[in-house]
């Protein structure tokens, strides 16, 4: 028989870096991923459950943004004390994979801008190599939203915040948005850039032999692409 009152996820994860953190790890976050990691998902619902994932970090990503007071007149002729947030946004996807979360920064921030890194990992050697960037001329003065779904050895990622940091982006401006985790890439990532906050959907085991995340759900760009 089956049951509501679970909310929470049956496992806990590793310990994280104090750079890291994941989402709340409910039974509903666990149910979308275990659909987008059965390899037997078709590719458009690969595509819907993945959007669903990355509304979520997004929602979560904005949470780690600074507000300061803010008041306004309600229509009842009353005064609420609120907030705003403070300073300007953007996103910058890691291509290819990470373009797949630029809608879902879309539909939480109207007009955003939106820079793009194309970094590929050679097949063989897992190492990251840098082939273009555009970003928003004004980025040094903006918090960066950092999107790509898969932190596996840390490798692409690091070297988006080299170019990041390169166009005068503050460390402690960078959000980095993930879907999973790998306990090395965390690790990499703190060891390097311990100022940049890193928000994971889920935490994973480990890495394969050829640098994969396990249990993961193979390679998202191809999933999410060419299913
Ligand atoms: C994947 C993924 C990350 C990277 C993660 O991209 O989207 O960018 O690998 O691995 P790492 O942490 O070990 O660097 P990939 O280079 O396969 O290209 P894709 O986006 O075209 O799939
Ligand atoms: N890139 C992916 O898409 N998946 C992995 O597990 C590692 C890198």
């Amino acid at each position: 028989m089956s049951s509501c009152a679970a909310v929470t996820a049956p496992t806990t994860g590793p310990p994280l870096p104090p750079s890291a953190s994941r989402l709340p790890q409910t039974a509903q976050l666990d149910a979308l991923l275990t659909i987008i990691r059965n390899k037997d998902t078709p590719r458009s619902d690969f595509i819907f459950y993945s959007d669903r994932i990355i509304r979520l970090l997004v929602e979560e990503g904005l949470n780690h943004l600074p507000t300061l007071p803010k008041t306004v007149q309600t229509p009842t002729g009353m005064p609420y004390d609120g907030v705003s947030f403070e300073g300007r946004i953007c996103g910058v996807s890691i291509l290819r994979a990470g373009e797949a979360m630029e809608q879902g920064l879309r539909e939480c921030c109207r007009s955003v801008r939106i820079g793009k890194i194309l970094i590929q990992r050679d097949e063989e050697t897992a190492q990251p190599k840098l082939f273009y960037a555009k970003l928003p001329e004004d980025i040094a003065d903006r918090w960066v939203l950092l999107l790509d779904p898969m932190l596996a050895t840390g490798g692409s990622a690091l070297k988006a915040i080299e170019v990041l940091t390169d166009h005068g982006v503050k460390k402690e401006r960078i959000l980095f948005l993930n879907l999973i985790a790998s306990p090395e890439g965390l690790q990499n990532m703190w060891t390097k850039y311990p100022q940049v906050r890193v928000i994971s959907a889920w935490v994973d085991e480990k890495l394969d032999d050829k640098s994969y995340i396990i249990p993961g759900l193979g390679d998202y760009g191809d999933r999410y692409y060419s299913g």
